[in-house]
């Protein structure tokens, strides 16, 4: 088949949530091939069936993302039918410490380091050989404005998305000179059983379809950063440019300090 004639490949994990299933319905339509990932298959059916619907090739897989071996036979096998054009590593989670003074469980910990971190990067270690070899590729690395500056809410979290903003931004130069790209996602408040559950305050919250469709838009003019919305990105930033005692100030008057932990200590 040549290259005009084969159908884009896009591989989304996490496709059963929120802003993974607005992805995969953003990109679904004819000539597009959708292969996604999530834990349940009846979410992921109905997804699949919409997707259908609007003219897509779709293939589902529910393998354990954080089994390294697993991984690496599953995108193995679909680089040898066809090696994904654009692949966004979405799937991930959060964890919240229940108080003041109260770590995270270490196990919770580790399983979100994995799933946040460690899995994006297998993907990458397991997918570019083959992109580089084509000469082509899009890698897509869903991190958040939590990177921007660590929350007390969210320490581990913010650590995960701060490590994947790192690696993808160093990652885009590395892979630039052989047509692959990378993209860095940062989104606020996405309206998600994962924003949800997260504790604080949510300003600026956006639906997943217009997260969905700045990211899409974003993916194709393969931007470096797709951070949104304006107002929160603008003020988390200054989180990572201003004075470290400053930033800590200002996180605890916003109300991003845990329940029952004085905002003015
Ligand atoms: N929503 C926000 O406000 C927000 C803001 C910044 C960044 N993000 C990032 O955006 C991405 C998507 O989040 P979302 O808001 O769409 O959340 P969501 O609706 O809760 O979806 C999370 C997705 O990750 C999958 N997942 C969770 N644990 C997993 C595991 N152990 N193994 C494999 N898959 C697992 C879920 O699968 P199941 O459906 O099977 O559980 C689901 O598909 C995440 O990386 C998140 O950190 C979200």
């Amino acid at each position: 088949m040549s290259q005009s004639q084969r159908s884009r490949c896009v591989l989304i994990t996490g496709a059963t949530g929120a802003i993974g299933g607005a992805l995969a319905r953003a990109y679904a339509g004819p000539g597009t091939h959708l292969v996604l990932h999530g834990r349940q298959m009846a979410k992921l059916e109905a997804l699949a069936e919409t997707c259908h619907l609007r003219g897509a090739q779709v293939t589902l897989s529910t393998i354990n993302l954080t089994d390294s071996h697993a991984l690496q036979v599953w995108l193995n096998e679909l680089c040898a039918q066809q090696v994904p054009d654009i692949v966004i590593a979405n799937a991930g989670k959060n964890t919240h410490p229940q108080g003041p003074d109260i770590l995270e469980p270490w196990a919770d910990v580790q399983a979100l380091l994995d799933l946040n971190l460690k899995t994006p990067i297998a993907m990458v270690q397991h997918l570019v050989p083959a992109m580089q070899a084509r000469g082509s590729g899009q890698l897509v690395l869903i991190s958040s404005l939590a990177a921007w500056h660590g929350l007390p809410t969210t320490p581990s979290y913010s650590a995960s998305k701060a490590g994947i903003k790192a690696y993808g931004e160093g990652l885009r130069g590395l892979l630039a000179p052989r047509g692959i790209g990378v993209t860095v996602v940062m989104p606020g408040y996405v309206t998600s059983p994962m924003c949800e559950a997260m504790p604080g305050p949510k300003p600026f919250e956006w639906p997943p379809e217009r997260a969905a469709k700045v990211i899409k838009r974003g993916i194709s003019a393969n931007r470096a950063r797709i951070s949104f919305p304006f107002p929160l990105n603008f003020g988390t930033w200054w989180l990572a440019v201003l004075p470290a005692g400053i930033s800590q100030w200002l996180i605890k008057r916003l109300g991003f300090n845990l329940p029952g932990d004085s905002p003015r200590d």
